[in-house]
């Protein structure tokens, strides 16, 4: 039996969203209240699958550390770190390229999104990549992944992995790891097409909430977010269809800390023209007092250093005796 463990990441690639906050550091600070060992970490090694400019990549590191700390992750009860810093993830990723089967590479959806038409063009790494994220938990031995639903194909593969492993070694030493999809914002979507992840990605400013921007910001892009004519329904069942009404309701509930039938419940019959700006309201007061954090906490990037280098060191105590015992079980 192996004991409860979390590990999740976020790649430092710059421009964290309101969804990255609700899906994923938000549910990060949440489960240290749980009494589980929690361990973050800044996937640096991730963001290079494409290609980052070295000086930003470096402020955007430190930018997504006081993200995390400004969302709540306390970097003493959490172990909080930089991925490149702790040797073990990319010496376990070459173990797991050689457990990991090119057909189940292929399947992966998230390859393809991202390599977009030209995939002959695109990094190895990039294709490479959840290998490399099931060294990332697994070197923990990690049992549960807090993520959005974005990440589920590449937990299954992670399983996998773990399971391949285990069977082809005879072993049971990698224990097989869970996802913790949950809450009303495990995939917030585009402010301007209900049927799109809200992503940094996304070439329209609009379509995200920036957990850079002031209230101001906030409140516009929720003003002039797409929605029907229709007021809210009185059932959840009446946003069936309405993938940009949904939107905005489970993001207020995720705000709110409410499930979406409840908002419904409260707003029944509500035009966006009121809903709107209760919505906004909501985001600038939750959103606004993390902004101003991060923004105090990226004064000091020695303090933010400090605080990584220390996560480092924690993290390379429980990883490097797990890589030990991979070397000693593989035959190296
Ligand atoms: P991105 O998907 O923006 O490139 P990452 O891959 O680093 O960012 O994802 C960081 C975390 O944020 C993951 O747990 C992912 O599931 C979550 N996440 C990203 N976008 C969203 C979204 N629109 N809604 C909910 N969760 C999200
Ligand atoms: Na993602």
């Amino acid at each position: 039996a192996f004991s409860p463990r979390i590990f999740s990441g976020i790649q430092p690639s710059g421009g964290l969203t309101l969804g990255n906050y609700l899906g994923a550091l938000k549910r990060f600070a949440e489960k240290q209240d749980e009494g589980i060992e929690t361990i973050y970490c800044l996937v640096d090694m991730h963001a290079i699958t494409v290609w980052q400019d070295p000086a930003k990549l470096r402020q955007q590191t430190r930018e997504g550390a006081a993200a995390f700390i400004a969302s709540g992750v306390d970097p003493a009860r959490s172990i909080l770190f930089n991925q490149s810093q702790v040797s073990a993830h990319a010496e376990l990723a070459w173990i797991f390229n050689c457990v990991a089967r090119l057909g189940w590479m292929n399947r992966m959806t998230q390859f393809k999104d991202k390599a977009g038409k030209n995939a002959e063009a695109a990094s190895l790494g990039l294709y490479a990549y959840p290998a490399l994220m099931a060294a990332d938990i697994m070197a923990y031995h990690a049992t549960h992944v807090p993520v959005g639903e974005d990440q589920k194909q590449h937990l299954e593969l992670t399983r996998d992995i773990a399971a391949k492993f285990n069977h082809d070694y005879g072993v049971e030493f990698f224990p097989i790891v869970e996802p913790l999809i949950e809450g009303a914002a495990t995939r917030v979507m585009s402010l301007r097409d209900g049927t799109k992840k809200m992503s940094k990605s996304d070439p329209s400013d609009q379509s995200r909430i920036n957990l850079t921007d002031d209230a101001d910001a906030i409140a516009a892009k929720i003003r002039k977010a797409k929605t029907d004519p229709e007021p809210l329904p009185d059932t959840l069942d009446g946003l069936k269809d309405r993938p940009e009404a949904r939107n905005l309701v489970n993001i207020y509930a995720a705000l709110a800390g409410m499930t979406a039938a409840e908002v419904i419940a409260q707003n029944a019959g509500a035009q966006f023209g009121t809903f709107k700006p209760k919505l906004a309201d909501l985001a600038v007061s939750v959103m606004s007092p993390i902004t101003t954090e991060m923004n105090r906490l990226m004064q000091d990037p020695a303090e933010i250093d400090r605080i990584l280098g220390a996560g480092a060191d924690r993290a390379e105590a429980i990883a490097r005796p797990i890589l030990d015992q991979v070397y000693d079980i593989t035959g190296m």
